[in-house]
């Protein structure tokens, strides 16, 4: 059986005043959610702290948004992946394609983030997604098998056995426009496909979440089909009733 999750992306959003009202008000409405959910909150950096207080004991997990490519030393503003273990993170988002659109990710630096996110007991929630114009010349199965050829390819077996996918068509993140259901089950079912390729069976346990506009009134459509395992949520995670409506409309209560 695959984990049900549902991941909240806070993005450069909330003061860590706020962030931590809005990690105490999920932990406050987790009992309206069905325990099967596992629910991650990944704050900005400068919260992780405080909200790493909140949330212990609680089940919620914690993860960061991104972390360095290098271990340690003369990199400045760059947060390495032992800070945030070391914070209580036990996830790091990695290859979101806001990192790599604006901050210009390749797949060279993704594969040296990944290889420190494992080295401090990480587990990569790794995206992947085609843009508009790639989805409307009807590159997108091209693309997004580039980004996990490139990248997830080159994992161990049991660095793969620890890995998330998340699914997000550019297009949709933010936008208001979500894919239909079935896209999704479309994209996702190729990449589990694409893994199976080079992993065998244990592709079949790989978490691969939808993002892209994903709320209350969506979740359950598209959590419903075989290979969405969850979502990872942006604009809906802000506000803690309707990042646990994702997680009760999606998958019970
Ligand atoms: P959105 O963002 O839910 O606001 O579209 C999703 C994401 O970028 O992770």
């Amino acid at each position: 059986m695959r984990s049900k999750i549902v991941a909240g992306n806070w993005k450069m959003n909330t003061l860590p005043a706020e962030g931590v009202e809005l990690a105490k008000n999920i932990v406050a409405g987790k009992g309206s959610v069905c325990e099967c959910v596992h629910f991650i909150v990944c704050p900005p950096y400068t919260h992780l702290s405080e909200v790493a207080k909140v949330l212990a004991g609680t089940g919620i997990a914690l993860g960061a948004q991104n972390c360095a490519a290098e271990e340690k030393g003369a990199y400045t503003g760059e947060v390495s992946a032992a800070m945030i273990a070391a914070l209580g993170c036990r996830y790091v988002i990695l290859g979101h394609s806001e990192r790599r659109q604006y901050y210009g990710e390749t797949s060279a630096t993704l594969n040296r983030k990944m290889e420190q996110a494992y080295a401090h007991d990480l587990v990569p929630i790794y995206c992947v997604g085609e843009n508009l114009e790639e989805r409307e010349a009807g590159k997108h199965f091209d693309v997004v098998k580039a980004q996990i050829e490139e990248v997830v390819f080159n994992l161990t077996p049991a660095q793969f056995a620890r890995l998330i996918i998340a699914y997000e068509p550019v297009w949709a993140i933010g936008t208001g426009k979500t894919a239909t259901a079935e896209q999704a089950q479309e994209i996702h079912a190729y990449i589990r496909k694409v893994l199976s390729e080079k992993f065998g069976a244990a592709a079949a346990e790989t978490a691969i979440l939808y993002g892209g506009s994903c709320k209350p009134s969506n979740a359950a459509e598209l959590f419903a089909k075989e290979d969405v395992d969850g979502g990872l949520i942006g604009g809906a995670a802000l506000k803690a009733e309707d990042f646990l409506a994702i997680g009760s409309n999606g998958f019970g209560k």
